[in-house]
């Protein structure tokens, strides 16, 4: 922590700050999610693991941006790649090629065939949602089927088509009719399924439940006489983002893979919240030794800077003869910025011990985590794949997940003041996801310190003691 947080607000920056808040109620739509907050936050600066105020105030983020900056705020030798690329060709339109783009997608493939051992061909685009519908027309193009398959408590983003195949009706709801939507199929979560922890039988459930789909017709997926699916892929997350951090039993995804494979249906991996190592792993699936046929990346391969996403497809689903020239274009596609901050990340990333770090730091944090919760009745649940983890909140009983303690509890880290130490005190930033909207999802930087993971564990106490007070208030 570089600052210790006793100072006081001074007048004129709490004066600036409410001025801007003003401004902001009245200039900025309110349709993202920044008044999801009771009190929106402003910060000003950052670095590593922290968040700054504009009154110089510490936040330890243990959300990273959704996951999108892996290798710590203000990376140096990210942001010396993008300054340099600012000097060399900072604009180029995506009709021509650069150096950078053609390197960071043979980085790209070498990955997935050093993780999964197949070859294929990279799609760039912007935005997560983006390389979505990219997904999307792809699996359209390739098995001339529109309709998909996708998870309970499954996230892959807000435009339209991304919408279609996301699970939460909440975002659909004001939207009109999803023709596409997709059909919502159970996710092996364990804690909350009807077995209620073993996961053994919440694995052989989920698979049982979905092969039953292909038993005859007249469950509506299959046509028996035709060999013929009406589906064209099966979106997942390797382990649920937005859906709370939920880690399936390790043999789900091959026994889905091949019930996939079996009928026909393309697996469309979503990997752009828990690829670039968040699990451990440069991608979450290869904890699960299932083969994608498509992989979708974004968020962290910039580590939060000019964004770029994409797909990897396999061979035979992408090569020019399939996908040509115009199947899918956006201006700023394969930004110049964007591409040579992603190939200074890739090479960070290659030239690191992530492979082991990252589960060593997740032990650590998720020990912690269990010492918490042996002391709080209301944490329901503990887990974590590398430094992707999760704390369920719940009710005194444990189980009934407790939204509202979850809500308390984001607030009162983005409050501040809480203390870590004889001399200092921080914040906390924090992310609530789940289908009950109660688990602290956390997504700390790859960086993390164990110093940091020991601050982070005391603040997350105060955190769960200020909000059991003021819920008992
Ligand atoms: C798994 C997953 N897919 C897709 C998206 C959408 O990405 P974007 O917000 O960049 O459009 C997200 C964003 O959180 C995500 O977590």
């Amino acid at each position: 922590m570089n600052k210790p947080l006793r100072d006081s607000h001074s007048a004129p920056v709490r004066e600036q700050e409410l001025a801007l808040l003003e401004k902001e109620s009245r200039f900025c739509s309110y349709g993202d999610t920044v008044h999801y907050a009771d009190r929106p936050k402003i910060f000003d600066r950052c670095e590593g693991s922290y968040l700054y105020d504009l009154h110089g105030h510490a936040y330890l983020d243990l959300q990273m941006w959704y996951s999108a900056v892996n290798l710590g705020y203000a990376n140096r030798a990210v942001t010396e790649a993008m300054r340099r690329q600012a000097e060399k060709l900072p604009q180029l339109a995506c009709q021509y090629l650069h150096r950078e783009k053609i390197e960071l997608a043979e980085m790209i493939c070498e990955s997935v065939q050093r993780g999964f051992g197949m070859k294929g061909r990279v799609q760039f685009n912007v935005g997560g949602s983006q390389a979505i519908e990219d997904a999307l027309k792809l699996v359209r193009k390739t098995t001339g089927r529109q309709r998909m398959f996708a998870f309970e408590g499954g996230y892959h983003g807000r435009t339209l088509a991304a919408s279609a195949i996301t699970s939460s009706y909440r975002y659909r709801e004001a939207f009109g009719e999803f023709g596409d939507r997709a059909q919502f199929v159970p996710f092996p979560y364990a804690f909350r399924s009807p077995f209620r922890g073993d996961e053994q039988k919440t694995e052989d459930h989920c698979i049982a439940e979905f092969e039953r789909l292909f038993e005859h017709e007249y469950t509506g997926a299959w046509n028996p006489k035709t060999g013929r699916s009406e589906f064209g892929a099966f979106f997942v997350e390797a382990v649920q983002g937005t859906g709370g951090y939920v880690i399936p039993p390790k043999n789900y995804f091959k026994r889905l893979a091949q019930v996939c494979r079996q009928h026909g249906i393309l697996l469309v991996d979503d990997e752009i919240q828990m690829g670039i190592y968040r699990t451990g792993k440069m991608w979450a699936m290869e904890h699960f030794d299932a083969q994608p046929d498509i992989i979708v990346f974004g968020k962290a391969l910039t580590n939060g800077m000019n964004p770029i996403s994409g797909i990897w497809a396999r061979e035979e689903l992408i090569h020019p003869g399939v996908f040509g020239p115009g199947s899918t274009h956006s201006t700023f596609a394969s930004n110049t910025l964007g591409t040579a901050t992603g190939l200074a990340v890739m090479k960070i990333l290659a030239s690191g011990d992530y492979q082991s770090a990252v589960p060593r730091k997740g032990r650590y944090f998720l020990d912690k985590l269990r010492q918490i919760q042996s002391r709080h009745a209301q944490v329901g649940d503990v887990a974590g794949l590398g430094l992707a983890l999760r704390m369920e909140m719940c009710e005194g009983d444990g189980f009934t997940p407790s939204r509202r303690l979850a809500d308390r509890m984001f607030q009162i880290g983005l409050e501040g003041n809480l203390p870590v130490g004889p001399r200092n005190s921080m914040g906390l930033v924090l992310d609530i996801g789940g289908y009950y909207k109660n688990v602290v999802t956390l997504a700390p930087s790859l960086e993390i310190s164990t110093a940091e993971i020991d601050l982070a564990a005391v603040a997350l106490e105060h955190v769960i003691e200020r909000a059991n007070q003021s819920l008992d208030m």
